[in-house]
């Protein structure tokens, strides 16, 4: 762990306009500072920096953060690998902290991994260039494949000569341990003896997405049944196969510029389809994808585009799985490779451009596509077919996210055209999907059964539309909050009172939740007020140089990066605009107000419900006073609404 005086000293030197400048250039636009984004291809720039709030933001494909997190997502480094670099670029030295000795010794064992593959990729390689026996038997072997020299070398391919034991002596006698030569997959003891596990096979060497080698796929130059065609490193400290994805290193910089990466199965597609200058391509190894393979991929891109040959049974595995990258917010599409062939070898065949065109033109979205391949297995078979309707209902209910609305709802028309069927009702089954999971989701925090069942019965949904625009107009209203907080928080509201102290007074501690529905959004409010009560600094800044990125990136998304103004309303205004800071007690109250309101609303709710149930005429009276007092706190609420409003 890096010391905490060591992250405050490279934070105390950070300028955000200098490093982001080293990487885009960058041309002063009033407050701020406009470029061409660095993660997507544009041509007119929309990427802004902000030298005074110290942050970047894209107009244009959304990304957005910090120093650090520009860094951290050029780079895709870590949080930890950015302060590194960063520290490095000031010129801090950095101070770690004791880590614990379980911690050190899967350091030290991953270190020593990565350190004897570095040398087994060297010996691999100089096999291959430099013995008789690798020129022979396998660079010709890679040559007539049709790989280039200057391919082949990019991506480090290498050779294990086939008498057994050459690498194991020389690992051996560079002294490596024994213990980690075999922890690595390099050597295998038979009959007390090191032998090489790759022996007489091409290497493939396995990086991760920063270049440094995990481990290694060998396939065997002349196919026999006896033995399997890859051998892949065992699982072990650095070889984790569930995150690996292959060719990343090299295809991380092609993915952030096309937007799009690329998934094929195998290492010689990867290979060939680089030399055919497709670059943004990564494989899986022919399994189904993992969640951490789509999350590794989300990094750079929310388009996936998979290239598998048509009957393979990769095509079946890479469906699998494929509804959790719609909840991860990924694009899916699909390209079916016919005859038999691979990318590797079809791009051989017809060329790159043709191979290009093909992609293009084949590309089919997988939730349609899917649904293609339901119809056809079903045919005239009625009952199968409402299953398919059930089913796809269910896939495109995954796509849930508060931005993903028109993408769900394209899906739905697209869908119910298909299957010629209403698209409203086609709506209501998704969106029955979507509260079902929603009711999932809240009642497996009850352990008790019979509440769930109660929970059930009284739940309210209201109509699908308005709930979706309220659902909208409540989470602006919680941000409005959040950003006042932050913005104001430590300004003067009356007397001694902070804007902070007054927001607490009327946002009370045990309401919170009815308060701040989205659970991220509390969890910056509570953040907040705990650090203002321990007198830390709850300013902007902390909040931007914490570790948690998600909340870092969800206070950028807080602030308004571009607060220009239109020449139209200078006009309006006669030179003087009120700014934000001159309403700010406006917002605060008008923000306040409307939340306060939602939660009279659901009283009023509340009460009326128990109203209908009540017994006694007496208890009726008691709920209609309640109910009457309630409803004047809504109308002297209402008259205060509107001087500011979130809609
Ligand atoms: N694979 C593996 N172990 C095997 C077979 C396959 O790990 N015994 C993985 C490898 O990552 C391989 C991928 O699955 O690259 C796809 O397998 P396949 O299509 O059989 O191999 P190709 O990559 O096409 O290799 P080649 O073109 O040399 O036949
Ligand atoms: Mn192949």
């Amino acid at each position: 762990m890096i010391t905490q005086e060591t992250i405050q000293q490279i934070l105390s030197r950070i300028d955000i306009y200098e490093i982001v400048g080293s990487f885009v250039k960058l041309k002063k636009r009033g407050a701020n500072y406009l470029g061409l984004c660095p993660f997507h291809n544009e041509k007119s720039p929309s990427f802004t920096v902000s030298p005074t709030k110290e942050i970047y933001k894209c107009f244009g494909c959304g990304k957005s953060g910090n120093a650090i997190g520009f860094i951290m997502e050029l780079e895709k480094y870590s949080y930890v690998e950015a302060l590194k670099w960063l520290a490095n670029k000031y010129g801090v030295t950095i101070e770690e902290t004791e880590t614990s000795p379980e911690v050190k010794l899967i350091q030290q064992a991953a270190d020593s991994l990565y350190i004897i593959n570095n040398f087994a990729r060297d010996f691999f390689a100089n096999a291959l260039f430099e013995s008789e026996e690798g020129n022979d038997v396998a660079l010709s072997y890679l040559k007539q494949r049709g790989f280039r020299e200057d391919v082949i070398r990019k991506f480090q391919l290498g050779y294990d000569p086939a008498s057994g034991n050459q690498f194991a002596q020389a690992a051996t006698a560079a002294q490596y341990s024994p213990e980690y030569l075999q922890k690595s997959g390099l050597v295998v003891v038979r009959d007390g003896r090191a032998m090489d596990n790759y022996r007489g096979r091409i290497i493939f060497p396995v990086h991760n997405q920063s270049g440094k080698v995990l481990g290694f796929g060998a396939r065997v130059i002349k196919t026999n049944d006896k033995s399997p065609k890859y051998i892949n490193t065992p699982e072990n400290e650095i070889y984790v196969k569930s995150k690996i994805l292959y060719g990343s290193y090299f295809a991380r910089t092609a993915i952030d510029k096309a937007d799009e990466c690329l998934l094929v199965e195998g290492y010689t597609d990867v290979v060939s389809l680089h030399q055919a200058g497709v670059e943004n391509v990564v494989a899986s190894g022919g399994t189904s994808l993992t969640p951490d393979q789509l999350r590794l991929v989300k990094k750079y891109t929310n388009n996936l585009t998979i290239i598998y040959d048509g009957d393979s049974a990769g095509v079946k595995a890479a469906l699998r799985g494929l509804d959790l990258a719609l909840e991860e917010g990924l694009n899916v599409k699909l390209v079916l490779i016919p005859d038999k062939e691979d990318p590797d070898s079809y791009v051989n065949k017809v060329g790159a451009s043709a191979f290009i065109e093909f992609v293009k033109e084949q590309k089919k979205d997988f939730v349609l596509f899917q649904l293609g391949i339901a119809l056809q297995d079903a045919g005239n078979d009625s009952n199968k077919k409402s299953q398919i309707v059930n089913q796809v209902a269910e896939t495109i209910s995954k796509i849930n996210k508060t931005e993903e609305f028109t993408r769900r709802q394209d899906y739905i028309k697209q869908v119910s055209e298909i299957l010629k069927i209403e698209e409203a009702g086609l709506n209501a089954l998704v969106n029955k999907f979507i509260r079902d999971k929603v009711t999932k989701d809240e009642t497996r925090s009850f352990r008790n059964e019979q509440a769930a069942a109660e929970d059930a019965d009284t739940t309210v949904v209201p109509e699908t539309g308005d709930a979706e625009l309220l659902f909208q107009r409540d989470e602006l209203n919680e941000r409005a909050m959040l950003r006042s907080l932050l913005e104001f928080g430590l300004m003067k509201w009356e007397n001694a009172k902070t804007v902070a102290e007054y927001i607490f007074e009327q946002v009370p501690e045990d309401d919170l939740d009815t308060f701040i529905c989205n659970p991220a959004l509390r969890d910056i409010f509570t953040r907040y007020k705990t650090w203002y009560r321990e007198g830390l600094e709850p300013t902007i800044k902390n909040f931007l140089y914490n570790e948690d990125r998600e909340m870092n990136s969800l206070v950028i998304n807080l602030m308004e990066v571009n607060t220009e103004i239109s020449p139209n309303w200078k006009q309006k205004f006669e030179g003087h605009i009120p700014t934000r800071e001159e309403l700010f007690k406006e917002e605060v109250i008008s923000t306040l107000k409307y939340l306060q309101l939602r939660k009279i609303k659901k009283l009023i709710d509340e009460n009326q419900r128990e109203m209908e149930q009540a017994g006694s005429s007496e208890d009726q009276m008691n709920f209609l006073a309640l109910h009457q007092m309630l409803k004047t706190m809504e109308i002297d609420l209402t008259k205060g609404l509107g001087t500011v409003i979130f809609k």
